[in-house]
């Protein structure tokens, strides 16, 4: 399978969201990544339902909501009407169980995302009941940060799992993803990257997709 790419919004210009989603759909992503913050869970504020339907036009790529919420149980919903394909939800936060019900019980993809400080095992109980992980390797809240090469250690834990559950899971790494560690990044296990700067801060957004895909 080759490696799937999601560029991140959040590091595009933020007020031209719609000609970002439609521009990395024309230049090849596969899934078009946003970051929803709370500004408790993470440090920092970005966007809601409203603006995810909106931007929904500007594409036929699936929509992969990351929730960056203390409640995400309270909008699972909301992003749901809004387009949104697949929803990853924090093992951190309590009501993390009830969102992945929800997105499962209102048909579409749940994933669960684990910080760069959150062992694997707190991710055991609720890994039968997602589709995909998210494997953080930043501390969540702002793009363009450097990857933490040891969080990568975390896939082959999740990939020991996922083969014990006989599941067929996505391995999503989200943080710091760059040409000069994409290779690494894949040998680790990851089906799908996020890129946000290596993509959206690049010059050409074609260029800079083929060259994560081709540095896998
Ligand atoms: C961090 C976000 C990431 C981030 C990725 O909180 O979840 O998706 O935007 O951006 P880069 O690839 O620049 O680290
Ligand atoms: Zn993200």
């Amino acid at each position: 399978m080759p490696l799937r790419i999601a560029p991140s919004i959040i590091a595009g210009d933020q007020s031209r969201l719609g000609e970002v989603v439609s521009g990395i759909t024309a230049a090849g992503a596969d899934l078009v990544h946003l970051d929803v913050m709370d500004g408790h869970f993470v440090p920092n504020l970005t966007f809601g339902p409203s603006l995810v339907a909106d931007l929904r036009r500007h594409s036929t790529l699936p929509f992969d909501c990351h929730l960056m919420l203390c409640e995400p149980e309270r909008y699972v919903e909301a992003f749901v009407r809004a387009g949104a394909d697949r929803i990853s939800v924090h093992v951190e936060v309590p009501g993390a169980a009830d969102a992945i019900a929800n997105i499962r019980r209102l048909g579409r993809t749940p994933g669960l995302a684990i910080n760069p400080e959150t062992p694997v095992a707190a991710a055991e109980a609720l890994a039968p009941l997602v589709d995909f992980f998210v494997v953080m390797t930043v501390h969540p809240g702002f793009y363009g940060q450097t990857l933490i090469p040891e969080a990568l250690d975390k896939i082959a834990e999740l990939v020991h799992i996922r083969r014990a559950l006989g599941r067929a899971a996505d391995i999503e790494v989200d943080g710091g993803v760059s040409v000069d560690n994409v290779g690494r990044v894949v040998a680790a296990g990851a089906t799908e990257v996020v890129a946000g700067a290596a993509v959206l801060k690049a010059a050409d957004w074609r260029t800079a997709i083929d060259a994560l895909r081709r540095g896998s």
